[in-house]
């Protein structure tokens, strides 16, 4: 058991992402007994105290209200730095607030500069960590950068460029949080260790894959940042492609931080370039009407604050991804993503091909394909659909289900993804991060899509209704492939 030392250094600490998931995270870590001597400055422009400052990490953590001395032990270690972002004496006067808590903690100059803030001043802030000297100091020094990593590949180049100036690569940590999901990492493990599937995980032996993330939420006070985004740019440029190139990539030679991420950003490489009249072809493009969600009545997108009435902002995307290398030829690889659908859940369907032919279901026809599903979140777990004898006098076969719940075995609340990424960070494992080759290649491979859509107007939004499953065109998708989306409800 590490116990990795650090001054962390969470900029944008007065914001959401710091208090919903980071200081909760590494309270976790810290109730396990899991950190060493630690640090944390909260750096925002807000002017606090200290005081005011740890009693906001105290809310956030434990919101209830119990006093305990752990947690008082835990928050005492939280210190507040008012900053300007682009004001060198301000990073001047925080360089040597860090100074004297490396001392006072023993830190060995070890430093963690995490970025929950705007992403437009990400470029600005690693810059000034060089320049004003924050990254001098004798440990090691790495930086967690949020999402989004730049809107397309031109503007996450030049991110790349201003942070690679005073970080090196392998101390840049991007976070993708799906990366975090126990169920995601798990995606390795099922394939890897298990001989029943790898010798079958090929276009020989598989059909498809879907992938489906799908939000009941929608997009809540985002609106300015998500009419600029769109499901495309918010969620398959990261999180469904991350989990693509998981399910696709070929066996690594260890386990290793590069031998895995060089398989990732091979399977990006293998991924068919989308181009121009081809676009509608493969993907499809959705926005939500009002609807009923839970039996409440919700907005359309177009009605939402922050939204132009007008937006042709997508909601929701399905598209059938190629990967154009040995093993995947032929098996389209498709994604579904969506906000105000009918459920939240992430699920991955491994849809295995037929027998050559149905011996036992020539009446009924009820014999279904074999199918792996990964069940990401809410639950977490995995089944395999068999066909099995049904009972009874004759030969007929029914599908019979295998399940197995992460949770329901384990007996243990699996942590949080960024509970993970956090330890991660600080024992310096970048597997679970995205390399900059994987951000390149994936931007370019949305980029052509979103040239189209950006270029042509949809005409019909919104197309589909709250609650629902996404537009039809999502379904006319698959159909046409010969195939249909598996219920992931
Ligand atoms: C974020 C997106 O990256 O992922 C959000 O910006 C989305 O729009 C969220 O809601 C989904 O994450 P999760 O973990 O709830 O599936």
């Amino acid at each position: 058991n590490e116990k990795p030392t650090a001054l962390i250094m969470i900029f944008g600490a007065t914001g959401d992402l710091a208090k919903r998931k980071l200081f909760p995270s590494l309270y976790r870590l810290f109730e396990k007994d899991r950190l060493g001597d630690f640090a944390v400055i909260g750096v925002a422009r807000r002017s606090l105290t200290n005081d005011e400052f740890q009693t906001s990490v105290n809310q956030s953590v434990n919101p209830e209200g119990v006093e305990n001395d752990k947690l008082k032990e835990f928050v005492s270690k939280f210190y507040y730095h008012s900053h300007d972002v682009t004001d060198s004496d301000s990073y001047a006067s925080l360089n040597t607030v860090a100074h004297e808590l490396d001392n006072q903690y023993n830190l060995s100059g070890n430093r963690i500069f995490y970025l929950a803030m705007a992403p437009e001043f990400f470029g600005t802030i690693a810059e000034h960590l060089k320049t004003d000297g924050l990254t001098d100091a004798h440990g090691f020094k790495r930086l967690v950068i949020e999402k989004p990593f730049g809107h397309d590949l031109e503007s996450a180049k030049k991110l790349n460029n201003q942070i690679r100036t005073a970080f090196t690569e392998d101390e840049i940590y991007r976070i993708d949080h799906y990366l975090g999901k126990e169920m995601v990492q798990n995606i390795e493990v099922i394939r890897f260790a298990n001989s029943i599937f790898e010798p079958l995980w090929n276009n020989r032996f598989i059909s498809n894959i879907q992938v489906t993330s799908s939000e009941t939420l929608g997009v809540e006070e985002r609106g300015r940042y998500y009419e600029k985004s769109g499901a495309l740019r918010d969620m398959v440029q990261n999180h469904m492609l991350q989990m693509v190139s998981l399910l696709a990539m070929e066996p690594p030679i260890s386990l290793t931080t590069d031998e895995i991420r060089s398989e990732k950003v091979r399977v990006f490489r293998a991924l068919r370039p989308i181009k121009g009249n081809e676009v509608n072809e493969y993907f499809v493009r959705g926005q939500y009407g009002k609807g009923l969600l839970e039996e409440k009545k919700v907005p359309a997108y177009n009605e939402e604050d922050m939204v132009d009435p007008e937006s042709n902002t997508e909601t929701f995307v399905a598209g059938k991804l190629m990967i154009d290398n040995f093993r995947w030829a032929g098996v389209p690889f498709y994604i579904r993503t969506g906000k105000r659908m009918e459920a939240k859940t992430t699920k991955i369907v491994v849809e295995f091909k037929d027998m050559p032919m149905d011996l036992y279901n020539r009446q009924e026809g009820s014999v279904r394909p074999n199918l792996l599903v990964i069940h990401i979140q809410p639950e977490e777990g995995i089944t395999l659909y068999l066909n099995a004898k049904k009972a009874g006098q004759f030969m007929n076969s029914t599908p019979v289900k295998l399940s197995y719940a992460n949770k329901g075995i384990d007996g243990l609340n699996t942590p949080e993804a960024y509970e993970k990424l956090l330890y991660d960070c600080l024992r310096g494992d970048a597997t679970n991060f995205t390399h900059w080759d994987e951000v390149a290649l994936s931007w370019s491979f949305v980029d052509n899509i979103s040239a189209v859509w950006e270029k042509e107007k949809e005409q019909n939004f919104p197309n589909y209704e709250a609650g629902s499953m996404g537009p039809k065109a999502a379904d006319a998708l698959l159909d046409k492939d010969g195939h249909f989306w598996w219920p992931v409800t």
